[in-house]
């Protein structure tokens, strides 16, 4: 961390809107190292971490990798069939407890955490000038939370409201190890990434530089 020493205390847990929560400092640095090293791998295949093509000709400026289930904008699919046409990875057990603890920390809702069972995972990685402009997460057929963990070099990540791209959002700094879930009435709010926050991350987190973020989602799909 550049700030070192003077940097200031972190709150355990803040609501940014109603259902939508940020726990600061939530996964130890073993969990993030754990979760880079899974990354890397779901990185290399079966199918490989990649830009996403737009249906309007542009390209994404973040690579992304799933596991579970296969994001294609705006559809989800068991194969790949606009990268290499292979089968995702399976989603593994591990880490949809991981899911439900998350929603236990986030909302100290022990029923809520025990119906979570996430089916898929959204690996994406920034570099230094990647970001993700303003949007919903609507593409799933279920209204559980999504669970959203950091790890790498800070951002600044924009959560709003659930009508449009403006006004009022709240521009929260998602540092490396933080949690943030949104459900019930933030479920479908507009969020985005405007900005990464380079050479903020500890490299002893296996992430040298860059961004790593995490979401786990229920599709509604099955399993
Ligand atoms: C996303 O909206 O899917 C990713 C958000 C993030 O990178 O924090
Ligand atoms: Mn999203």
């Amino acid at each position: 961390m550049n700030e070192g020493l003077f940097r200031l205390p972190r709150p355990e847990r803040v609501e940014v809107a109603p259902g939508a929560v940020h726990v600061p400092g939530w996964l130890p640095l073993e969990r993030q190292q754990e979760l880079v090293a899974a990354c890397r791998e779901w990185a290399r295949g079966p199918v490989p971490i990649r830009r996403t093509e737009l249906p309007g000709g542009g390209v994404m400026s973040v690579r992304t990798v799933c596991v579970g289930w296969h994001w294609q904008p705006y559809r989800y699919t068991r194969v790949a069939d606009d990268v290499n046409g292979l089968p995702v990875a399976q989603f593994p057990d591990w880490l949809g407890e991981l899911g439900r603890s998350a929603v236990a920390a986030a909302y100290g809702d022990d029923d809520a955490a025990a119906r979570y069972s996430p089916d898929t995972a959204l690996i994406n990685f920034y570099d230094d000038s990647a970001r993700m402009g303003l949007h919903q997460d609507k593409d799933e057929k279920s209204d559980a939370p999504v669970v959203s963990l950091s790890i790498g070099d800070s951002c600044v990540f924009r959560f709003g409201n659930t009508e449009n791209r403006g006004r009022p959002y709240t521009d929260v700094e998602l540092v490396s190890g933080d949690l943030f879930v949104f459900g019930g009435p933030s479920r479908f709010a507009y969020h985005g990434v405007p900005k990464v926050l380079p050479g903020t991350g500890e490299p002893a987190t296996g992430m040298a530089r860059g961004r790593l973020n995490i979401t786990l989602r229920d599709t509604g799909l099955g399993r």
